[in-house]
């Protein structure tokens, strides 16, 4: 028998802990992994006076795969520059690790489509994947203050460009329907004002013409994409993006869902471990209450089984069991009522999909 995958856990903070555990209790009934936690965010500054530490990222570097709860939360907020922020637990690990693509899904599932602030007819037939640049851009660019003024850059690279954008296309080549194609790829951008749009526009049509003809490109510009978003849905395939846009699209095209804590993600690099994440913060309000919902973490566990450790039959077993869950009508109080539905905790929801799997 192979030996078991090893899987560094990042609990955090918030309700990090708690869908941290619904995760151990459903990866111990699948099997195979070996789970070792260690602190991220927060609970690794009130340790160690930082979000991260060197042996931290050491152990999520030599692991098979990562899986992040959630970081942040007020007993951390300050707009201090030289403070800790428990954000920088996470950004350090994207960047610490290399991983430059974010996988975000949008498939609201069909027992939720009462669920969404959006009407049923505009979210059905809702399947996207939001492709987005996760270690370039604003987010890490220089960045300070100066008396009275401060500043963050936004820079990209044409090679950041390519290697985001070839994720995007393949994803799309392996979408269903994309051998008539169906599947096309919409890059949004700034075009029409930034410089770095500009080259990222450039570089995505190269790539396409060089490499991936067959497959359908457009270009939205970032505003007019996010009103497109909640009129027409159901119209994107895969939506290739740059950091801070991704960010914003992403929590977006969330709520076609019903609720942000439905959504997984999967942060890629080249070689080495990826790292699953569902795309919800830590929820300090409602921490500690036994009510958070836990989906999203299975929905990244089952992100996990697919692209880190190929066990493709267990990811489609975890996703049919949310399903199943939400089939039978039960609900977290994030994900609103409907007729025949009942409210249940975090602890009853982890029941009912290890009983389903
Ligand atoms: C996300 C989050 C992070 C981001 C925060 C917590 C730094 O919002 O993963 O979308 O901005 O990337
Ligand atoms: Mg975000």
């Amino acid at each position: 028998m192979a030996s078991d995958a090893r899987l560094a856990l990042l609990p955090g903070d918030g309700i990090g802990p708690e869908i941290g555990a619904a995760a151990v209790a459903l990866l111990e009934r699948l099997g195979g992994v070996e789970i070792v936690e260690h602190p991220i965010g927060g609970a690794s500054i009130d340790a160690h006076g930082t979000a991260l530490t060197d042996e931290v990222l050491d152990a999520c570097r030599e692991a098979d795969a990562v899986l992040l709860c959630a970081v942040g939360g007020p007993k951390w907020d300050t707009t201090d520059p030289g403070a800790p922020r428990p954000e920088q637990g996470l950004l350090g690990l994207r960047k610490g690790m290399g991983l430059f693509a974010n996988l975000r899904p949008v498939r609201p599932s069909d027992a939720l489509l009462d669920a969404s602030p959006l009407k049923r007819d505009r979210i059905e037939g809702t399947d996207l994947l939001v492709v987005r640049e996760l270690t370039g851009g604003i987010y890490f660019g220089d960045s300070g203050r100066d008396g009275d003024r401060a500043h963050d850059d936004c820079a990209y690279t044409v090679e950041e460009v390519e290697r985001i954008a070839r994720v995007a296309f393949n994803a799309a080549a392996t979408r269903p329907g994309a051998d008539a194609g169906g599947a096309k790829v919409t890059s949004v951008d700034k075009a029409n004002v930034l410089e770095t749009s500009r080259l990222w526009r450039e570089t995505v049509e190269a790539v396409a013409a060089d490499e991936f003809g067959e497959i359908p490109l457009e270009h939205l510009l970032v505003d007019n994409a996010a009103m497109q978003l909640v009129s027409r849905p159901a119209d994107f395939d895969v939506i290739l993006t740059e950091n801070l846009f991704g960010d914003i699209l992403s929590d977006e095209a969330a709520m076609l869902t019903g609720s942000l804590g439905m959504l997984p993600s999967a942060s890629l690099g080249g070689e080495g471990p990826g790292l699953f994440e569902p795309v919800h913060g830590s929820a300090p309000d409602v921490a500690g209450t036994g009510i958070a919902n836990p989906l999203a973490t299975f929905l990244s566990v089952a992100m996990m089984l697919r692209y880190g450790l190929e066990r493709h039959a267990d990811a489609g077993r975890v996703e049919r069991a949310v399903d199943t869950v939400l089939e039978a009508g039960l609900r977290t109080p994030d994900l609103t009522g409907g007729d025949g539905v009942r409210e249940v905790g975090t602890d009853e929801m982890t029941k009912a999909v290890l009983e389903a799997l």
